[in-house]
């Protein structure tokens, strides 16, 4: 008491204890309750991956199949959020400002959601937002280019549930490529949890608070609209877009050593070694190719990664690729616009913001209230504003 530390930005204070995601920013490594990110990614699905983070255990096959079920029977979202919530955005609206107000409004559509410490009503809120995130982002992105709603279609399985919500009518006779449904699971995995991240920090800051778990999530889903956080794979494609050619990476690299911009889905707070989930993508990268056809850019991001990993300033600063430098070139080949690669980042980490809110409220978490070293003016008298 009386001492504090002065940590702008947090970059060496822990705000919590926590038993969901383990992170070795030097080492590379990435765990979700223990188990290898790589191992998830090649052997796990993205709700079974959301039942590890929330319950702490894989599942048994009775428990994967209740679950499964419950995510399925939630994916519907109140005709009026909707017909009279999204339809009324401008019609340029940013699918992920949409997601962010979307969000906030189901607080109002289920007022039972406030009863925080009841676990069963926490459970229900956990599925019901697992399960309409797709829906919401489906909804938003059709509201956007002007295509009508497609309802969820409950035979199928949660990514390929997502990606008919998001093609169908376009293509009437649209049946996901099985590569692609396994290629968005994968990334739905690789972006479930990341620990103390921007957003997540915001949901628990939110959460400590005792919001509910809709408003918390929409604080979590604001801090993950920035460009520096969630907003990063769409600044590496208008990067890539910008640069337009290999021929110009070199003088690309130049402007960023001198500080005139920076190197998108470079870098990161945590890892400073190679981010394990980019090694990863880059990897799924080539296997949605093998289907959409090779994205134009890939040639321009290769050759950007390698003169960057051969250049003194970003191995003495060690900036290695991230999530978000090859996850935004598979996005685009998939044919999902630019605007919403940042909604496919939300639609995932709810599970690990749920995760970390329901931890919080188990651990009765103190209400998130940091200090500050205050540097404004000293006292001084009120002046009437004539005499200013
Ligand atoms: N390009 C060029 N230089 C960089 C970059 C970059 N992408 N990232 C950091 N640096 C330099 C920075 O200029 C500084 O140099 P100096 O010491 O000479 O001043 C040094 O590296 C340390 O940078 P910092 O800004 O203090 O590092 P940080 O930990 O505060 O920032 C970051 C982390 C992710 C915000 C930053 O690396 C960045 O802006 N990267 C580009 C955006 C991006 O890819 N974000 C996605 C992050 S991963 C997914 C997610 O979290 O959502």
């Amino acid at each position: 008491p009386g001492t504090w530390f002065f940590d702008a930005g947090l970059t060496t204070t822990a705000m919590t204890e926590s038993a969901i995601t383990y992170l070795d920013g030097d080492g590379g490594v990435l765990r979700y309750r223990g188990y290898p990110i790589e191992q998830l990614a090649e052997e796990s699905t993205y709700l079974e991956v959301a039942y590890l983070l929330l319950k702490g255990e894989l599942p048994n096959k009775v428990q994967y199949d209740a679950w499964v079920n419950d995510i399925t029977h939630h994916t519907f979202i109140h005709e009026n959020v909707r017909k009279r919530f999204l339809e009324g955005f401008h019609y340029d609206a940013h699918p992920m400002g949409m997601l962010v107000s979307a969000v906030a409004a189901l607080s109002t559509f289920y007022s039972d959601a406030k009863d925080i410490h009841n676990p069963e009503v926490r459970e229900k809120q956990i599925v019901r937002l697992i399960a309409k995130m797709p829906t919401l982002a489906a909804a938003a992105h059709r509201f956007s280019v002007g295509m009508p709603f497609v309802y969820p279609d409950n035979e199928l399985p949660f990514p390929a549930n997502f990606l008919s919500m998001m093609w169908k009518v376009a293509e009437p006779h649209y049946k996901a490529n099985p590569v692609l449904v396994r290629a968005i699971d994968v990334l739905f995995i690789l972006h479930a949890d990341h620990e103390q991240n921007c957003s997540t920090t915001a949901m628990r800051t939110a959460g400590s608070a005792h919001a509910d778990p809709y408003s918390s999530a929409a604080a979590a889903c604001a801090a993950l609209y920035g460009p520096r956080h969630g907003g990063a794979n769409e600044a590496v494609v208008r990067m890539l877009t910008e640069i337009g050619s290999i021929d110009n990476v070199d003088a690309f690299v130049e402007s960023v050593k001198a500080g005139k911009t920076r190197l998108q889905g470079f870098g990161h707070r945590v890892y400073k070694n190679y981010d394990p989930r980019a090694r990863i993508i880059k990897k799924v990268a080539y296997d949605v190719f093998e289907v959409t056809g090779k994205n134009p850019l890939l040639d321009i991001a290769l050759k950007l990664e390698e003169t960057a990993l051969s250049d003194d300033y970003f191995i003495s600063r060690k900036l290695y690729p991230n999530v978000d430098f090859y996850s935004g070139l598979i996005y685009q080949a998939m044919g999902f616009p630019i605007d919403m690669f940042p909604v496919l980042f939300a639609i995932p980490r709810i599970s690990g913001w749920l995760s970390h809110w329901s931890e919080l409220l188990d651990q009765d978490a103190k209400i998130v209230r940091p200090r500050q070293l205050y540097t404004g003016a000293p006292e001084r008298n009120y002046v009437t504003i004539e005499q200013r």
